[in-house]
C-alpha cells in the first residue's frame, strides 16, 4: 500500500470539461467599457420574472430561518393539476441541470452507454462522465433533424439512457409525435429515455409534442421541465421531471432532501399559475423569432428555423470573429464552435429593442467587414 500519494479524485473526473456559461453582462461591460450590454446568450425570457413570482418571493423573506418543504408538496401538487399527472409521478429540482444529475446518479453505472444527440446541450455529457458511463454520439442530419435510424443502429446491450431534447438546443428544431412515438415503441425494455423539454411551451408546430402524453401511456420516459425559461426564474432554479411514480420512487432516493429553496418553491408556484405572464412571454417570442428572420433575410443570411427562443445564424468562417465583434460592441451572444458549429453563432431571442440593436450591430460588422455567407 503506498501512503506517500495525495488523495485521488475519481478518474472518470478527467473527462468532465468545465461549462461554458453566456458571458455576465458585468464581465463584459468592465472588459470593453462599455455601459450598455444586452444578453441573447442563455435563452433567458427578456420580460424578466412573473411579478406575481417577484411578490411570492417577497412574501416569503420573513419565513428564511424555516428550512423548505422537502417534499415541494405545493408545487407539486399545482404541476400534477397543470399537466394531469398524479403527485407520484413528479420529481421536483434546482433547475433541470439538477435533474439531469439525479437521473445519472439513480441509473448510470460504470460502463453503461447513453445516447446523446450532437450537438445538444452540454450538461448530458456532464451527467454520464459523473458516473463513468460512456457517451455515444449520435448526430444530426445535415438538415438539424434527429435521425431515428441512427439512434436505433446506436442501441447495444450496454444501452441504458438516450437523451432527445426537442426543441433542440442549440438547434432549435424538434422532434415530431409520430417520430417519438415511432422511436419509443421501437425501443428494448432496459431503456430510459429522457425527454428535454426546457423549451417546450415556445414549440407551435402542431406535430410537436412535449413528451408528457408518452409519460401518461406508461412508456419509460423522463420529461424534464424547468422554470428558467419561459417562467423567467433562471435565477433561483427551479426544474422538474414527469415520469412514471417507479422511476420518480429511484431518482427521490438520489436528491438531497432541501435541493429546492423556500424561495424556489414560492416563486415557482406563482409563476406557474401567471398565464398572462405566461402568454405574453409566447407572444415576445413568436413576435422577436419573425423580426429576426426578416432582417436576416434582408441581410441574406441563412438561420436554423427555430421553435424555441434562440436562433442558429450561419456567418461562415468569420462566425467566431463576429461574435467576438458583437461582444466588443455589448451585444452577448454564443459561439458556435463549442457544439462543433464553427460557422454558426446563436443567439437568443430579445425583446423588440433588444434584437433590432442585435440586428444594426450585426448589419454594421458585415458591412464593414464585407461578410457573406452563401
Ligand atoms: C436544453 C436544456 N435543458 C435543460 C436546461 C437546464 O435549465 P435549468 O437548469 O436552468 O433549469 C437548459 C438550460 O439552458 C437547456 O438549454
Amino acid at each position: 500500500m503506498e501512503y506517500n500519494k495525495n488523495p485521488q479524485a475519481r478518474p472518470t473526473l478527467q473527462n468532465i470539461k468545465p461549462y461554458s456559461p453566456g458571458m455576465p453582462i458585468w464581465e463584459v461591460q468592465e472588459r470593453f467599457g462599455l455601459t450598455r450590454v444586452i444578453k441573447l446568450a442563455s435563452n433567458e425570457n427578456p420580460l424578466g420574472p412573473s411579478p406575481i413570482a417577484v411578490e411570492a418571493i417577497q412574501r416569503m423573506l420573513p419565513e428564511l430561518h424555516r428550512y423548505p418543504d422537502a417534499d415541494t408538496s405545493k408545487l407539486r401538487k399545482a404541476i400534477a393539476y397543470e399537466k394531469g399527472i398524479s403527485f407520484d409521478q413528479i420529481v421536483v429540482s434546482n433547475g433541470g441541470d439538477e435533474l439531469i444529475k439525479l437521473v445519472s446518479e439513480a441509473y448510470l453505472e460504470t460502463g453503461d452507454e447513453v445516447i446523446v444527440p450532437s450537438p445538444s446541450f452540454s450538461e448530458y455529457e456532464f451527467g454520464a462522465h459523473l458516473m463513468g458511463a460512456e457517451i455515444i454520439k449520435v448526430p444530426l442530419t445535415v438538415d438539424y433533424h434527429y435521425d431515428l435510424e441512427a439512434i436505433i443502429r446506436a442501441i447495444s446491450p450496454r444501452t441504458k439512457l438516450i437523451y432527445l431534447c426537442s426543441p433542440n438546443n442549440p438547434t432549435g428544431t424538434y422532434m415530431t409525435r409520430q417520430e417519438l412515438s415511432l422511436l419509443l415503441e421501437s425501443l428494448p425494455k432496459h431503456i430510459l429515455v429522457m425527454f428535454d423539454g426546457a423549451y417546450s411551451q415556445y414549440a407551435t408546430a402542431s406535430d410537436y409534442t412535449d413528451g408528457i402524453e408518452f409519460v401518461k401511456e406508461g412508456y419509460s420516459l423522463i420529461v424534464l421541465q424547468t422554470f428558467s425559461k419561459i417562467y423567467g426564474l433562471a435565477g433561483i432554479r427551479v426544474g422538474f421531471g414527469l415520469a412514471s411514480s417507479e422511476i420518480i420512487s429511484h431518482i427521490l432516493k438520489v436528491k438531497e432532501p432541501f435541493n429546492v429553496n423556500a424561495l424556489a418553491q414560492a416563486a415557482a408556484l406563482a409563476a406557474l399559475t401567471d398565464k398572462e405572464h405566461i402568454e405574453m412571454s409566447k407572444s415576445i417570442n413568436h413576435n422577436g423569432l419573425f423580426q429576426m428572420y426578416l432582417h436576416l433575410n434582408e441581410l441574406g443570411l441563412s438561420y436554423i428555423p427555430s421553435m424555441s427562443n434562440f436562433l442558429m445564424i450561419k456567418l461562415g468562417a468569420n462566425a467566431k470573429y463576429v461574435y467576438e465583434a458583437l461582444m466588443s460592441r455589448g451585444v452577448i451572444v454564443r459561439y458556435g464552435g463549442s457544439w462543433n458549429l464553427p460557422d454558426h453563432i446563436r443567439v437568443s431571442v430579445g425583446t423588440h429593442e433588444e434584437n433590432a440593436i442585435f440586428i444594426d450591430q450585426l448589419r454594421t460588422i458585415l458591412q464593414e467587414s464585407e461578410i457573406t455567407n452563401g
